[in-house]
């Protein structure tokens, strides 16, 4: 295999020398490019001590008295990892910038490149920082999530460059993923429904589909057919091996639900369903004229029930649980009265919203009882948790 790693101006870059020792030691070829502020973090010499290469930085290559051809890296690599990616960088790439080297070779790699953004708590949630990982990911670049920890400032939180070795799994994840469900049909919802109240309002909640997607991406690059119903999101998916039905209603996700359930081996219900809908939608906007208003609600269609109700004995369902109290008995409850193979719990204890978070912390249970749990980790790796145990009990 042969790694590029691109390296920016960020505290964690300490972290790389280890890295490129790993992938040298497992029989990887690594030459590294990194920008110029970077050198004041990592000594160039090192890095290219441990690489046995050359090192990149500037167009020009005094020592060799020739240029540094981006094409030729973009050419050369099996992959592009750049770690850590600074906010600045991040920036760059979303923008699609080319005012250095490590940039003019993202942009001549041919859509094979992953980041790993690594910086302080508070801008890893700026609002532009998360901006610009949706437009990196809409690119087709893989997002490595930060981990959770002590950050440089000080501060504790989400930011930091994950370890050398949790780096160099998700490079050979990606090099060379598993197929453990190339082919099977597999449908995911996701999302929160609206349930109109009149043209301009709605009930809703703040669900943001990421658990959903992470479940729908990470079964695809395992090689599934994913249909994901999802709730109105920001997220999109550009994964060809990812069908996306949009919906806006729970009767509307009930339709695209009962649509693709025959063709479907493994249902997983992330979607934070309207329990309740307005019996009558108004037709024009509702008039603000007295104190107190009474909307008067139905229960909606339970999707999950449904599929539990009419699944062969070759489909599997799979539901999540979101509880404030006696969580693990009701989970279990849920289990039974839907009929799940399986049902995912939020832990809510150290994850105290897991709503529109990047992480989560879940329990699964399934029909002997509690069967796994999965502590707080970004919700990719949640995703993963979960489909290597939904492999325990498929078909
Ligand atoms: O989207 P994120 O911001 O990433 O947040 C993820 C999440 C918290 C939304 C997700 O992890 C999750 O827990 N989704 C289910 C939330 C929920 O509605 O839980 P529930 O306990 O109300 O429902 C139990 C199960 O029945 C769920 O699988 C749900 O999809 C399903 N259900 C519920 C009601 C309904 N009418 N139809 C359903 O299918």
């Amino acid at each position: 295999m042969r790694i590029l790693i691109g390296i920016t101006a960020g505290i964690s870059a300490y972290k790389i020398p280890l890295l490129i020792r790993k992938f040298i030691k497992e029989g990887c070829e690594v030459r590294c490019i990194m920008t110029p502020d970077s050198t004041d973090f990592v000594s160039p010499l090192v890095i290219s001590t441990l690489s046995k290469n050359p090192v990149g930085i500037e167009f020009w290559n005094k020592e060799t008295g020739s240029w540094n051809n981006h094409v030729a890296y973009g050419e050369w690599a099996d992959v592009f990892l750049i770690a850590p990616c600074t906010a600045n960088t991040l920036n760059k790439l979303a923008q699609g910038a080319c005012d250095n080297l490590l940039m003019a070779t993202y942009l001549s790699m041919r859509h094979n490149t992953i980041i790993s953004p690594a910086m302080d708590l508070e801008m890893y949630q700026h609002p532009t920082v998360k901006r610009n990982i949706e437009q990196v990911l809409a690119d087709g670049v893989r997002v490595i999530p930060p981990d959770h920890g002590e950050l440089a400032s000080g501060l504790s939180g989400e930011g930091r460059l994950p370890e050398p070795e949790t780096l160099y799994h998700e490079v050979m994840a990606h090099l060379a993923p598993q197929k453990d469900y190339l082919n099977i049909k597999v449908m995911v919802t996701a999302g929160p429904t609206y349930e109109a109240i009149d043209p301009v309002r709605f009930i809703g909640n703040h669900s943001s589909g990421k658990m959903g997607f992470a479940i729908a991406e990470n079964f695809a690059s395992r090689g599934a057919w994913v249909t994901l119903i999802t709730g109105p999101t920001t997220l999109e998916s550009s994964h060809e091996r990812i069908h996306c039905v949009k919906v806006t209603s729970a009767l509307e996700m009930f339709d695209a639900v009962k649509t693709h359930w025959d063709e479907t081996e493994i249902g997983v219900f992330a979607a934070a369903v309207a329990d309740y809908r307005p019996t009558q939608i108004a037709e024009e906007k509702i008039k603000k004229t007295s104190e107190d208003l009474s909307i008067e609600l139905i229960k909606n269609p339970d999707i999950l029930s449904w599929a539990g109700l009419n699944k062969s004995s070759k489909q599997r369902t799979i539901g999540f649980a979101l509880e404030t109290n006696d969580a693990d008995q009701n989970a279990r409850g849920k289990l039974a009265r839907k009929n799940a193979d399986a049902i995912v719990l939020n832990v809510l204890e150290e994850n105290e919203k897991c709503f529109n978070s990047d992480t989560n912390k879940v329990r699964i249970f399934d029909v002997n009882g509690l069967a796994l749990e999965l502590p707080v980790a970004s919700k990719t790796k949640i995703a993963q948790g979960i489909i290597d145990f939904i492999t325990t009990i498929r078909v």
